[in-house]
């Protein structure tokens, strides 16, 4: 125990009781013990690499290529996504892929090359084998865009899995984003990055690292062109990043670098190219469509850890009532189970809670509850004792059920990775449907137990099916938050098939957004927690994640009035607009910071009420598309490199561009424009880019602009679907996408197209129709026109 860890256990000694912290000691020490028992013991090692090539032999989409010591097979797939493994890997069976991998592009063939080496030429990439195993993404105009160096497996000489190492090189101006939500980013400095979902312990801000999602996905941004590789194995591994240099027109440029080092797992990786958007694209078709919320999901969400009573809950929605502010849902921590046990309510503090429900559901506020995997092992427990006669529970590698702790004590695990578990576990949120709950909120999954030292999670060698391959926590702990969203999200589509079902989780995987969203989890209050919050929510959007948000104000401790309120703003532009705090925290409602924040939080309250139209419509493009709501400032221009560097703004769709204020006692900032003319949406002043412009940024109010010629749905004053137009650029046309959904259920709605522009000094907006443009049947209402 070094004195970190010792500050930990006493930490939990002092938060959750003296049995508690003994629980958390005891814990480790078992942990600790089942690895020593249960791990295979490495002793030597043999290192290999692929060797010279023998031969090739050319299939559907590419072929394999034979190496004295490996074998590669290479696929391009009719998305125009490349696919390679080594070792014989394929690329299913696979957690991140929804289904099948896509089926082979029968034009792209293994073509000899230059000085022995292999090549495929496809429609958007050439790939490129070397005789020693190198392999090399192309531009279809032969601009390199990475360079895999012939991999490395180091093989334990008694058998088992092989860690490995793979080294790629990039161009000398590539930006790498994403691998998940990482806290310091958007973009990705020099540095190393792992790869294992992980609870920090604590409020955490920009220098944590890694935190509750980590995705082997990196979206590497070049002048070349954009793209994304993935990696998948789910094993633990870290990323080694180092941006490259350019060498000033003295042609000694410095290839950027990344190198990936794997504890296990096949070595295998799909690589897709093109622009961000079609990247995304792709990354949607292969690894499925974001889950589409709820249009109340899209609203205001107010969450404490400590509501403590049904009265406090009333209280608190009776305050937003009262002072005119719009809320939309009310969040359920563990102190509403009883003795914080999942599926339980503490009947003493919520005696009706089915009556609150409905009582606010009537108001049109939705309860969301939230959802622990651990259960408390305790026989009596009737989700304990269901979970027993089902085996659901993760066993130690000597046969009985692994037990960790979290808040309701000694608790077990169901094993997500079995699908029998995952149905008997959705069958679970009926009892959360009888008591009124209406969304899900999964924490704790990464999942957690608390230990006195070593890492607060399970044992590596617990025993998981795995889809009834077997193996153990090194190959499952990254999946298991996927798991347990695909259980819920199957049992709600089960139980309610009518209702989308709405669900968010503190820790995922590749492919997480088939079943919902996620949230910054426990982001320090602090200037710094307010600029984690964007980083993690851009990042995880290029990593096909497009719903999260931050918890506004902070997690712990008490934000100043003002960043409360920037933070607040800020979170009114996101997809997940979220207050919550912990237990121990200050208090974090709009009245609480005094009348000017309440004032100017209502104001965004009531903007985000307004735009609830657009959210919506960008729900839909994410789901349909791929494309994240936040979009980092060079979504539409990646070869712009002053929008590449550019962290502290974000495009909300295609038509506003977001501005939040990240500093203490700003009143205006500096914004970095993409091309085209942007109008302040408030004052309708308009700026020209590209370039940098000062725009104010009043303590009322965080600059958003829009995009002249943009053209989107907004909330009328009599709660209608209305078009606001931005005036394009004289000269120029515009339009928007929108699609109008106010309800919950699956009807496919039509995507409708609406354009615009100047005819003589009016601006007009049509709708593109099958059969020529059309007048909207929607209210126009044109701004920006005092510009000109
Ligand atoms: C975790 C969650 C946090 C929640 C708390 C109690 O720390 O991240 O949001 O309030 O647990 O359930």
């Amino acid at each position: 125990m070094d004195g970190r860890d010792l500050v930990r256990s006493v930490k939990a000694v002092g938060s959750a009781g003296a049995a508690q912290g003994l629980r958390t000691v005891l814990a480790a020490w078992r942990r600790r013990r089942a690895d020593a028992a249960g791990l295979p013991v490495r002793g030597a090692e043999r290192a290999r690499v692929p060797g010279p090539v023998l031969a090739v032999e050319p299939g559907p989409g590419g072929g394999v290529v034979r190496f004295t010591r490996s074998e590669l097979r290479i696929t391009v797939t009719v998305n125009g996504a490349v696919y390679w493994g080594w070792d014989g890997a394929r690329p299913e069976p696979s957690y991140a892929l929804d289904g099948r991998a896509p089926e082979p592009d029968p034009r792209a063939v293994l073509e000899p090359d230059k000085d022995g080496a292999w090549r495929v030429v496809a429609e958007r990439l050439t790939v490129v084998v070397s005789r020693h195993g190198a392999v090399e993404v192309r531009t279809p105009g032969g601009v390199t865009l990475r360079r895999d160096l012939p991999p490395r497996w180091w093989e334990p000489a008694g058998g088992g899995e092989a860690r490995w190492m793979q080294r790629s090189e990039v161009a000398a101006d590539a930006r790498f984003f994403g691998l998940g939500g990482r806290a310091s980013g958007p973009r990705l400095r020099d540095g190393t990055y792992r790869l294992w979902n992980t609870d920090p312990g604590h409020a955490f801000g920009p220098g944590d690292d890694p935190l509750y999602i980590t995705m082997p996905v990196q979206m590497v941004v070049a002048d070349a062109a954009t793209h994304l590789v993935f990696h998948d194995s789910t094993w633990d591994g870290s990323v080694i990043l180092r941006e490259g240099e350019e060498g000033a027109g003295s042609g000694h440029d410095r290839a950027g670098t990344s190198e990936l080092r794997m504890d296990g797992g096949p070595l295998r990786c799909w690589v897709l190219v093109g622009t961000p958007a079609r990247v995304l694209h792709t990354w949607a078709s292969l690894t499925g469509a974001a889950a589409l919320p709820p249009v109340w999901a899209l609203g205001h969400h107010h969450a404490r850890w400590g509501f403590g009573d049904e009265q406090e809950v009333r209280r608190i929605v009776g305050g937003y009532h009262e002072r005119g502010l719009p809320l939309d849902a009310v969040h359920l921590d563990i102190d509403h189970f009883d003795a914080h046990q999942v599926f339980t309510v503490d009947r003493d503090r919520f005696p009706k809670l089915p009556v609150l429900a409905e009582e606010l559901r009537r108001d049109g506020i939705r309860l969301v509850s939230i959802v622990d995997p651990a259960i408390k092992a305790a026989p009596g427990n009737a989700v304990y004792d269901s979970g027993t006669a089902e085996d659901a529970f993760v066993r130690d590698s000597a046969g009985p059920v692994a037990r960790g702790v979290v808040w309701p004590g000694e608790a077990v695990y169901p094993d997500f990775t079995r699908a029998r578990v995952r149905q008997w576990w959705g069958g679970l949120y009926e009892e959360r449907l009888s008591q009124g709950f209406a969304g899900f909120w999964h924490d704790m999954n990464e999942p957690v137990s608390f230990t006195a030292f070593g890492e607060s999670t399970l044992p590596r060698s617990a025993r998981h099916d795995l889809e009834g391959r077997g193996g153990d926590h090194r190959e499952a702990h990254n999946v298991y938050a996927l798991g347990m969203a695909r259980a819920g999200y199957q049992g709600l589509r089960e139980l309610t098939p009518q209702e989308r079902p709405f669900l968010f989780s503190r820790s995922g995987w590749a492919g997480m957004q088939r079943y919902g969203g996620t949230w910054s989890g426990d982001v320090a209050t602090g200037w710094p927690g307010l600029r984690a919050s964007l980083s993690l929510v851009l990042g995880l959007g290029l990593c096909g994640v497009p719903y999260s948000g931050p918890d506004v104000g902070g997690y712990d401790g008490s934000p100043s009035p003002e960043l409360y309120l920037r933070w607040f703003q800020l979170g009114a532009y996101l997809p997940l607009f979220r207050t919550h705090a912990s237990i121990r925290a200050g208090r974090r409602e709009p009245w609480e910071f005094g009348d000017e924040v309440l004032d100017h939080a209502r104001v965004a309250l009531v903007e985000r009420r307004r735009l609830l139209p657009y959210f919506m419509t960008l729900a839909h493009l994410a789901r349909r598309t791929g494309a994240p709501y936040v979009r980092p400032m060079w979504w539409g221009a990646p070869e712009d490199r002053a929008l590449r560097d550019c962290e502290d703004a974000f495009l909300l769709g295609d038509c506003l561009l977001v501005a939040p204020v990240l500093d203490p006692g700003a009143d205006r900032r500096a914004v970095q424009l993409p091309r085209g003319r942007w109008y302040d949406t408030v004052t309708e002043e308009a700026y020209e880019g590209p370039g940098q412009v000062l725009v104010d940024a009043p303590l009322s109010r965080i600059p958003v602009l829009a995009r002249a010629g943009a053209v989107l749905p907004v909330r009328g004053r009599d709660g209608g679907l209305e078009l606001e137009v931005w005036a394009p650029a004289p000269g120029r046309t515009g339009g928007g996408l929108v699609v109008a959904d106010s309800g919950e259920g699956w009807e496919e709605l039509e995507i409708e197209r609406y354009v615009t522009r100047w005819e003589g000094k009016r601006v007009v907006v049509e709708r593109d129709g099958e059969d020529g443009p059309d007048e909207p049947s929607l209210p126009v209402r044109v701004r920006g026109l005092g510009a000109w």
